[in-house]
C-alpha cells in the first residue's frame, strides 16, 4: 500500500491506495490561511504537520491496515511557498504562500541582478513573479534582516513535511522549478543565479527526480504517524505536476484544466519549451526527463468561493453545504454570456497572462435586467475565460492540444464542464474517479518502491477516462465573440485598478 499526501492551501488531503490504484481510504483536515495585510498570505507549517499526522492516522484507522503494510509515501503540496528554517531545524516565521503579493520590489531586484528579463529566462526558464520563492528570500533579507541572519535552509511546503518525516532536506525537480532558482533545462540548482543574488548555495536542499526515494521515516515520525521506520518517502511533486500525474497528463497532446483555489492550464512537453513573453511557466514535469508548461490564474475557484461564501452568504438563506449547488443552478438558468455582464477574476492580482500583482476584480456591463443568477454565471464565465487566455497562448506556441482533461472542483459540476467545452471550443474528458494531486504522488510512491517500471506505465495501469463533454456549436460561437471583449477589459481598466 502507498500513501499520497497533498498539503493544499485550504487543507491537507491524504489518500491510501493499493498498488493497482484502488483507493482504500481518504481523509482531509483543514487549516486557516492568514492575511496579515492585503496581498500578504501566510500559513503556519506546524498546521500542515498536524494535519498530516491527523489524516494519516485517520486513513490507517479506517483501513484497518498494519503499520508495516504501508511501503512508501509520496508528498505533494501548494507550490512556491517559503518555509524559513534555522540551524537547529526550527521554523523562523510563518511561511509566505504562492499567492502572496508582497515582493514586487524583490522581483525587480532579481531581474536587474540577472542582467535583465531575457537573461533571467535563459538561466531559470521563467521571469520573476511575486509568488515565486526566490523573491521571498530576498524579501526576508530586505525586510526582516534579523530573521534572515538566522536562516539556514529554505524549503517548499511539502519539503518541510519531508524534513519532519525523514530528517532530510530534499526537494524534487517539479516543485523546485517554482522557486526561480532551478536551471529547469539541466534539472539542477542554478549556481549562476544564486551567485548573482549573493545567496549561499547551502540555503537550498538537495534536488532529485520526483520518483526517487529521499529517505525513510525517523523513529519519532514513525511513532507519530503510526507507520514503520522502513517506510520510504519519495520525492513527490508540486501540486500542479502531481495533479497532472494523477490525471494521466504524462504524454504529448494532453492538456489539463484544473479549477481549485487557483486555476491551472497544464500541458506536457517532451522538451523544455518557452513562451518568450514569460506569460506561461516552463517547469520540470514529475515524469523523469520531461517538462511542462502551464498558465496559472491566482483566484479561479477562489473567485466563486468569494462570491458564494462572502457575498451571497445570508442573502440566499441557504445552509453552507447547499449554497454552491443553489448558486450554480441559478447560473445555469440564465443564457450563456450572462446577458452582457462580464467578470474579471483578478481579486488578488493575476499571474497569467498579466503578471500584475495590482490587478483587481470587477463586474462590467451591469444593467437593470441582471439578477443574482447572471452575476454567478458571469463569475463562472470570467474564471473560464481566464483559463482560455492560457489555452490561447499555449496554442499560439504551436503546442499540440489533442485532448483537454478537466479536473479540480470545477470539473465536478456538469454545467461547468459544458461551459469549459464551450469556452475552449474543444471536447473535455474527465476521469472515472478523480483524486488529483494526492493520487498522483501515491503513484509516484508506487513507482519509487518498484511496483511499476515508470510513471507512464503506472498511469496507464490505473487511470481510466470516463466521460466526454462535447462543445455546443452555438455556445462556442457566442463565447468566441465574448472572448476578445473580455480580453480587452483588463487593458482598459488597469489604470484604475490598485
Ligand atoms: C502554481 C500555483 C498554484 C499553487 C496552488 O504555480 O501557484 O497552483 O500550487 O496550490
Amino acid at each position: 500500500h502507498y500513501l499520497g499526501i497533498d498539503i493544499g492551501t485550504s487543507g491537507t488531503k491524504t489518500l491510501l491506495i493499493k498498488a493497482d490504484g484502488t483507493v482504500v481510504a481518504e481523509a482531509n483536515a483543514e487549516y486557516p490561511m492568514h492575511q496579515p495585510r492585503p496581498g500578504w498570505t501566510e500559513q503556519d507549517p506546524e498546521d500542515w504537520w498536524q494535519a498530516t499526522i491527523k489524516t494519516v492516522g485517520n486513513v490507517m484507522r479506517s483501513s484497518g491496515l498494519k503499520p508495516a503494510d504501508v511501503k512508501a509515501i509520496g508528498l505533494s503540496g501548494q507550490m512556491h511557498g517559503s518555509v524559513f528554517v534555522d540551524k537547529a531545524g526550527k521554523v523562523i516565521r510563518p511561511a509566505l504562500l504562492w499567492n502572496d503579493q508582497r515582493t514586487t520590489a524583490e522581483c525587480d531586484e532579481i531581474t536587474q541582478a540577472a542582467g535583465g528579463r531575457k537573461a533571467l529566462i535563459k538561466m531559470v526558464a521563467n521571469p520573476a513573479l511575486t509568488g515565486f520563492q526566490a523573491p521571498k528570500i530576498l524579501w526576508l533579507r530586505n525586510k526582516e534582516k534579523r530573521n534572515f541572519d538566522k536562516l539556514a535552509k529554505v524549503l517548499l511546503p511539502k519539503d518541510d513535511i519531508r524534513r519532519r518525516m525523514t530528517g532530510n532536506y530534499v526537494s524534487e525537480v517539479s516543485d523546485a522549478s517554482g522557486t526561480l532558482l532551478l536551471n529547469v533545462v539541466k534539472r539542477t540548482w542554478s549556481k549562476k543565479l544564486m551567485g548573482k543574488l549573493k545567496l549561499d548555495m547551502d540555503l537550498l536542499p538537495e534536488v532529485v527526480e520526483s520518483d526517487q526515494v529521499t529517505g525513510t521515516l525517523t523513529s519519532e515520525a514513525a511513532k507519530l504517524l503510526g507507520l514503520t521506520t522502513d517506510c520510504k518517502v519519495v520525492g513527490g511533486a508540486g501540486d500542479c505536476a502531481a495533479g497532472a500525474v494523477g490525471n494521466g497528463v504524462v504524454k504529448k497532446g494532453v492538456l489539463s484544466t484544473s479549477i481549485g483555489t487557483s486555476g491551472v492550464m497544464f500541458v506536457h512537453s517532451d522538451q523544455p519549451q518557452y513562451d518568450a513573453a514569460g506569460r506561461l511557466h516552463t517547469f520540470c514535469h514529475a515524469v523523469n526527463g520531461k517538462w511542462h508548461m502551464m498558465g496559472v490564474n491566482l483566484t479561479s475557484g477562489g473567485s466563486l468561493q468569494w462570491w458564494v461564501d462572502s457575498v451571497l452568504q445570508g442573502l440566499a438563506g441557504i445552509d453552507k453545504a447547499k449554497r454552491y449547488e443553489a448558486a450554480t443552478a441559478e447560473a445555469e438558468a440564465v443564457a450563456a454570456g450572462s446577458n452582457g455582464l462580464l467578470f474579471l477574476p483578478y481579486l488578488n492580482g493575476e499571474r497569467t497572462p498579466h503578471a500584475d500583482p495590482n490587478a483587481r476584480g470587477s463586474f462590467v456591463g451591469m444593467n437593470l435586467t441582471h439578477t443574482r443568477g447572471h452575476m454567478t454565471r458571469s463569475v463562472m464565465e470570467g474564471i473560464t475565460l481566464a483559463l482560455r487566455d492560457s489555452l490561447d497562448i499555449i496554442e499560439s506556441l504551436e503546442v499540440p492540444v489533442k485532448q483537454i482533461r478537466a479536473s479540480g472542483g470545477g470539473s465536478k459540476n456538469p454545467f461547468w464542464r459544458q461551459m469549459q467545452a464551450d469556452v475552449f471550443g474543444k471536447k473535455i474528458t474527465r476521469l472515472e474517479v478523480e483524486q488529483g494531486a494526492a493520487f498522483g504522488v501515491a503513484l509516484l510512491a508506487a513507482v519509487g518502491d518498484g511496483a511499476y517500471k515508470s510513471i507512464e506505465s503506472a498511469c496507464t495501469a490505473t487511470i481510466k477516462v470516463a466521460e466526454e463533454t462535447k462543445p455546443d456549436r452555438k455556445a462556442v460561437a457566442n463565447y468566441n465573440q465574448l472572448f476578445p471583449i473580455y480580453r480587452d477589459l483588463y487593458q482598459q481598466l488597469k489604470g484604475s485598478m490598485s
